[in-house]
């Protein structure tokens, strides 16, 4: 069965085919993502109208050049058997030209169509690992789904069942981590930039005793707080400013790395906690903020010596893209075999 998924909910206009065989054989045959990273990082964030724009630029681009590298090109549409597109959450301008894009396709090939949900996708970014196969007896999961919207803790019971036992209070991690690269002049997206100048600092180089708090970290809840810890971090480089002292290139990496270790601890933390609680036989992690190295390693050591099995999507699949979506659609097809293109509606603030 071959599914194409698009995905155009933010700033990465992405199409994807992926081949399931048998049960859960996955294979990607193209993932190709267009970014307007660029263009968007000189408002310091992703402008809606000028997302949807560029994504109309792109997406016949796209989807023409995911086709050719799936070898799909001469066969037009014939050979693919569903369409899995993104329907939110996310911007509503930019979710209506990919939906609109999957329906006009749906429609005059006769193809069924899903309507995925974006968080789903992150999560189902980890059934396309390579190395490490996800089955009935790794259910129920407890999901850690961190990006640049949302900090959320899902538990997941079978495909298709989720229940959100926790979720951020105010901001989301990745956003933390893109305001906290905007007060030290790091550029956006923040994520990267902050966690390659914290691997820089190394605890020979301590120059001041820079320590954050851990926002909510013993709170009985499994709920987060991020709005905390990037106001500390403000606080800190005004009290910096004050005292007369530079932000010198290793100052900078001195906060971001206080800021990557407490911003990571609570996450860890949290999930190992709520993983106990719930009795759960795995762990997975997700989102833009899963491409972060300490949350990796530490998530992966901490489940671990807890005897909790642990997966986390390539780096390849951690940021947006088309191929987790195709992968969400067939597992939500294998469920709702009824679908076409009437019903598939935007919803920019989906729940999951
Ligand atoms: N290595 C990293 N460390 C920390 N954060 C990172 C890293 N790489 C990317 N991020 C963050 O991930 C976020 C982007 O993730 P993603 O693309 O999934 O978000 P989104 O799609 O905009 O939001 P959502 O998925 O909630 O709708 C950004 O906030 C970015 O800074
Ligand atoms: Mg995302």
């Amino acid at each position: 069965m071959k599914i194409l998924g698009i995905e155009t909910s933010c700033d990465e206009t992405a199409a994807s085919v992926i081949e399931v065989t048998g049960k859960n054989g996955i294979k990607v045959l193209s993932n190709i993502i267009s970014s307007q990273v660029k263009l968007h990082a000189k408002y310091g964030g992703v402008v809606p109208s000028l997302a949807a724009r560029e994504h109309v630029k792109n997406i016949g681009h796209v989807f023409n050049y995911a086709l050719k590298q799936a070898g799909l090109l001469k066969f037009g549409f014939n050979r693919l058997d569903l369409i899995a597109v993104t329907r939110g959450p996310g911007l509503g301008p930019a979710l209506l030209v990919g939906l609109t894009f999957a329906k006009t396709i749906s429609w005059l090939h006769q193809k069924p169509i899903i309507g995925v949900n974006h968080l789903e996708g992150h999560i189902y970014s980890n059934w396309l690992s390579p190395v490490a196969e996800i089955s009935k007896k790794d259910f129920p999961a407890l999901n850690l789904i961190v990006s640049g919207g949302h900090t959320e803790l899902v538990l997941m019971k079978d495909h298709g069942q989720y229940k959100i036992i926790g979720e951020t209070m105010d901001d989301a991690a990745g956003e933390a981590f893109d305001k906290v690269a905007r007060l030290l002049d790091l550029g956006y997206p923040g994520g990267p930039a902050v966690s390659a100048r914290a691997e820089q600092f190394s605890i020979s180089n301590f120059q001041f005793p820079i320590k954050f708090p851990r926002p909510m970290k013993k709170s009985k809840n499994f709920n987060f707080s991020y709005s905390g810890l990037k106001t500390a971090v403000l606080y800190k480089i005004r009290e910096l400013k004050n005292d007369g002292i530079k932000l010198t290139v290793s100052i900078i990496d001195e906060i971001a790395y206080a800021f990557q270790e407490a911003a990571i601890d609570v996450l860890v933390q949290k999930t190992i906690r709520a993983a106990k609680e719930h009795n759960v036989e795995s762990i997975l992690l997700s989102g833009g903020v899963s491409a972060n190295k300490l949350l990796r390693s530490e998530l992966k050591k901490n489940a671990t010596k807890m005897g909790i099995k642990y997966f986390q999507p390539p780096m390849e699949y951690t940021g947006d893209n088309a191929a987790m979506i195709a992968v969400a659609g067939y597992f939500t097809y294998l469920k709702n075999k009824k679908t076409d293109y009437k019903s598939v509606k935007i919803d920019a603030n989906l729940a999951i």
